[in-house]
């Protein structure tokens, strides 16, 4: 080969080279970063039993307290869905709540948790955006396309894990957009709050105000997907902006943000 070749060669596999270098880099930088090992996530971690003395453990771990019916989904996925620890999660506190309120049905595994798990006379309010009405959906030039995309794709459904179930009795299935939702009927009266819509900046924004306005004194609000800057990035812009107003809290282990509402002076 002449030398001319082999300068060529040696061009093409030092170019192969430096992409493959360039790309695991960038892989790389992007793992670290999700991680929070560059910059800290801003939000706070705390611990469960820190959430809710209910979370307490022993020397055997957790406690009876936490039992709860349970459907988990091992290595499946699902469309939107928590993982096993947050549906663990979100049983247990509703155990406590009488009136519970969910942004964001999707398949109504969550709905169905809440309701299986929370005092036979508790009402579980869900609202979901369905199929022939995503018209009404409110982007916003600050949403990320990819969030919009997602919350319109997962804007399928009309029939949820519950339909049929006994526990469809203590359910109110909305349906609509949450940017028209006048959360006004509902306005202190929610122990507990879960806002899992869309994932879009304006409206994690929106759906907080409301679930601000809607949370009764010692109520949790907790959202669901606060994954760092690189999944959900709108999600986490969103956060961390309304925790520089309220105490929102990161539970350890999972990627839910918590809110408890100080009880009132005035009682
Ligand atoms: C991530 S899924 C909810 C998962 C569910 N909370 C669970 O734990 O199984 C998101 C849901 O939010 C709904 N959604 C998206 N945009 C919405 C909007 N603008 N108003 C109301 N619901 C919306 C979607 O239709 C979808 O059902």
């Amino acid at each position: 080969m002449s030398l001319t070749n082999w300068l060529i060669v040696l061009l093409v596999i030092m170019t192969v080279a430096s992409l493959i270098l360039f790309q695991s880099l960038n892989y790389y930088r992007s793992l670290v970063k999700q991680k929070g090992a560059f910059r800290k996530w801003p939000i706070k971690l705390i611990n469960l039993d820190e959430v809710d003395p209910i979370f307490k453990t022993n020397e055997l771990g957790p406690t009876l307290e936490s039992l709860v019916k349970f459907i988990g989904r091992g290595h499946l996925i699902v469309p939107g869905g928590t993982t096993d620890s947050e549906a663990w999660v979100l049983s247990v506190l509703s155990k406590k709540a009488r009136s519970i309120f969910e942004f964001g049905t999707c398949t109504g595994k969550t709905t169905y948790l809440m309701a299986v798990n929370s005092p036979p006379d508790a009402q579980i309010t869900t609202l979901t955006l369905p199929p022939d009405k995503v018209q009404d959906y409110v982007q916003d030039s600050s949403d990320s396309k990819r969030a919009t995309e997602r919350a319109l794709s997962e804007s399928g459904f009309t029939r949820f894990l519950y339909s049929g179930t006994p526990e469809e009795k203590k359910i109110t299935q909305l349906f609509g957009d949450s940017k028209h939702f006048d959360q006004s009927p509902y306005r202190k009266k929610a122990d507990l709050i879960f806002i899992d819509g869309s994932h879009a900046y304006s409206y994690v924004l929106s759906d907080s105000q409301k679930a601000f306005d809607m949370i009764a004194d010692g109520g949790l609000i907790l959202w669901h997907d606060y994954r760092g800057p690189s999944l959900n990035k709108d999600v986490y812009k969103a956060l961390n902006q309304l925790s520089r107003e309220k105490p929102l809290r990161h539970i350890e282990g999972t990627s839910l943000v918590v809110y408890r509402q100080p009880m009132s002076t005035n009682r």
